[in-house]
């Protein structure tokens, strides 16, 4: 008998869409399954502004295909000189849902992230007054602490310093790595939540680096031991309300990837579902997939849960073109690296 789930439809909660050719691409592989995505800032130059952010929410409706049910939900990409009366008419008026934080130079086009957290606290300030929720991009910069220990280490230095000093400011701890970051995420009571990413959940830092390096597992923060993507899994499957899915589906050309310096980001828009599903049936958890996809996510930052549904069949393994071609070159799914049995009924 084939095995049906049907949910709520999903939404994902940390999405780079990129600009021009490659927003053409992109963009309908997200609007396929998804009703809403938090649209990551990080263009270059980066979105810094309410009317920046109108014109790149306007590139994007008109990359989605005829009929699309699809939100993006527009973020801005915190500086050190941000106005926060720009940002506070952005957000009264529905154009920006959330802030991201970057810290200078922690990721992909991170350049003009902060550096100096004191100067960005009146306007978190002002955040916390407006409702306005903060996601982070949770890793120290700081060259003498090793990759591996940045999102802790981040959590000690530089988050909990700020939650406490800025009382009632909702933040998002964004594609959490570790074990600290659950516990720290489950421990932070209402006004604290983070996402995880699909490919967190099946790679950890072996994947990447035995046998031979792989690239295209290559993403920030950079997977970890498998302690702690178990510590993800038990977060994601636990039906925890901290707890929601943001793909953090970051494409980049294979070109880009496969060099000397290749750039970070794990492309899964296409296949995220999939992969969720075999994830969560292998941990006996598919009772869980909708909280972590569907309801946790709107439940935080206090939107409605979608009333659409989307089923799930699970049958013969589903098989993915390895690449979707863009106008810009070609770009890489992630590749779990096993069967997949869940395929999505558009
Ligand atoms: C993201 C990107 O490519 O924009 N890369 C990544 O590895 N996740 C940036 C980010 O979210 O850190
Ligand atoms: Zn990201």
């Amino acid at each position: 008998m084939t095995q049906r789930l049907t949910i709520r439809r999903p939404d994902d909660w940390h999405l780079h869409l990129r600009d021009g050719a490659m927003l053409a691409a992109v963009a309908p592989e997200s609007a396929r399954h998804f009703a809403r995505a938090i649209i990551m800032p990080n263009l270059v130059p980066p979105v810094v502004t309410g009317a920046q952010a109108a014109a790149y929410r306007d590139r994007i409706l008109s990359a989605l295909p005829d009929g699309a049910d699809f939100t993006p939900l527009m973020t801005l990409y915190l500086t050190e000189e941000t106005d926060a009366d720009d940002l506070a008419a952005a957000h009264a008026s529905g154009l920006i849902t959330a802030v991201k934080l970057y810290p200078a130079g922690a990721t992909t086009n991170s350049a003009s992230g902060v550096t100096d957290f004191d100067k960005v606290r009146p306007v978190l300030e002002r955040m916390a007054e407006i409702g306005c929720p903060l996601c982070v991009h949770g890793e120290v910069t700081d060259p003498a602490v090793d990759i591996f220990d940045r999102e802790a280490v981040f959590i000690d230095r530089v988050l909990d310093p700020i939650r406490s000093k800025t009382p009632g400011l909702r933040v998002v701890m964004e594609h959490i790595t570790t074990k600290q970051g659950a516990d720290y995420a489950r421990s932070g009571g209402p006004d604290l939540g983070a996402t995880i990413t699909t490919h967190h959940l099946v790679i950890n830092r072996n994947h990447i680096l035995v046998g031979g390096i792989k690239p295209h597992y290559y993403c920030l923060p950079v997977a970890k031991r498998e302690e702690h993507r178990k510590a993800l899994v038990a977060a994601a499957t636990s039906g925890d309300a901290s707890f929601f899915l943001g793909t953090d589906s970051a494409p980049h050309t294979d070109p880009a990837k496969l060099q000397p310096c290749g750039c970070a980001g794990c492309f899964t828009a296409p296949n995220t579902l999939s992969i969720l599903a075999e994830v969560f049936d292998r941990e006996g958890a598919l009772d869980q997939l909708e909280a972590f996809a569907s309801l946790n996510g709107p439940a935080f930052y206090r939107l409605p849960a979608n009333e659409a549904r989307l089923t799930l069949t699970k049958g013969d393994p589903v098989q993915y073109p390895p690449q979707l071609e863009t106008d810009d070159g070609p770009v890489t799914l992630f590749d779990p690296g096993y069967a997949l049995h869940w395929a999505i009924q558009d």
